[in-house]
């Protein structure tokens, strides 16, 4: 069973499937974002929820974050991409968390390495098209004095035992990384925002990748003790890195192509990135190519904005109709214009 069926089995996350996609088209007039046609976007908890109080005209807003790292690649992106979307369609606030502590306890950095990664990839999510009057961005290191109180009432909440089961600690583990997943759950609580929000409690809807959910599946089970709305989660898978099936790194540099590749380079990396194609011609024409190996091809589903000229290249290339040169070619030229819009950003 794969990784993300596994996900919804065990950790009792639910698909997003039909019904829910047309109640949020006709409830917003919006047709539904292509990371949710294609499925990147594929499962959530009380995503029905936040339709609900759309609906009634009650207020939600949007939390997502990032761990700073030296140079965000095109996987990182998804996530605030999404979350701008989202914020467009529902008219909300976002909040964006940047954790550089997490990072200074994770990573073999120093404390100005990671501001300073913080302030760089802040420029870089501020491309993604947010609301300028309704987006609250902040680094952890600065803003932990408003968020004081509301991280301890989830300290004081949380036990040991349930985050260690969760997280896996080990005794070795230095304490900022045992003591940080509280850190993650305050932007849930919408009294950390007094600015915004006053003492008011409203509840959140959390854009993020699968590997993120047990800190929210933590915080699920104790915000009914605290008095507190449960966050509401949209998960998405994760983009294949270059070399194949697994997760894009981004602190393998040929693994990832980054926000701030030029066009020569991304060439590079795609010419060299795993094929699904068959390994000679008459074996590809016979055969076709495997598309869920094919880097390239999945680059061009979360990519590759007509849904027209994406199932024309599913088809031929899945027949073998079309080559890998091709759709290398294509995949390019699409993450070059969709590079060069964030460049001139
Ligand atoms: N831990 C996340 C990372 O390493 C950063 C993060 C903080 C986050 N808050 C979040 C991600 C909320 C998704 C949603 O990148």
């Amino acid at each position: 069973m794969n990784k993300y069926q596994e996900f919804i089995d065990q950790f009792g996350a639910s698909p997003i499937n039909n019904d829910l996609l047309e109640r949020f088209e006709k409830l917003t007039g919006k047709k539904a974002h292509k990371f949710l046609r294609r499925e990147i976007f594929y499962a959530q908890r009380d995503f029905d929820q936040i339709l609900d109080l759309y609906e009634k005209g009650e207020p939600f807003y949007i939390y997502t974050g990032r761990g700073p790292s030296f140079s965000m690649h095109i996987g990182h992106i998804i996530p605030f991409e999404f979350a701008a979307y989202l914020q467009n369609v529902f008219d909300v606030y976002v909040i964006i968390q940047m954790t550089d502590d997490e990072k200074y306890f994770t990573r073999d950095l120093t404390f100005d390495q990671t501001e300073d990664y913080a302030n760089k990839n802040i420029k870089d999510i501020m491309k993604c098209g947010f609301n300028p009057e309704k987006t609250f961005i902040f680094k952890n290191s600065e803003y932990i004095g408003t968020m004081y109180h509301n991280l301890c009432r989830i300290q004081r909440n949380l036990k040991f035992a349930d985050v260690k089961s969760t997280f896996g600690f080990e005794q070795a583990d230095n304490m900022g990384k045992i003591s940080f997943p509280p850190m993650q759950m305050v932007p849930c609580l919408s009294s950390t925002f007094p600015h915004l929000f006053g003492s008011k409690k409203i509840k959140c809807l959390i854009p993020c990748a699968i590997d993120q959910d047990p800190y929210f599946r933590l915080i699920r089970d104790i915000t009914f003790r605290m008095g507190e709305q449960k966050p509401a989660l949209i998960f998405s898978k994760y983009i294949p890195s270059l070399q194949g099936p697994c997760k894009m790194s981004s602190s393998v540099f040929e693994s990832a192509i980054y926000l701030d590749d030029t066009r020569t380079i991304v060439a590079q990396k795609i010419k060299n990135a795993f094929s699904g194609g068959g390994s000679t011609k008459k074996e590809h024409e016979r055969f076709g190519a495997n598309l869920e190996a094919d880097v390239s091809y999945q680059y061009l589903r979360i990519f590759l904005d007509s849904d027209d000229e994406l199932q024309d290249i599913t088809v031929k290339y899945g027949s073998g109709k079309m080559y890998t040169r091709e759709i290398k070619e294509k995949t390019i030229e699409v993450l070059d214009a969709y590079l060069e819009t964030m460049r001139k950003k």
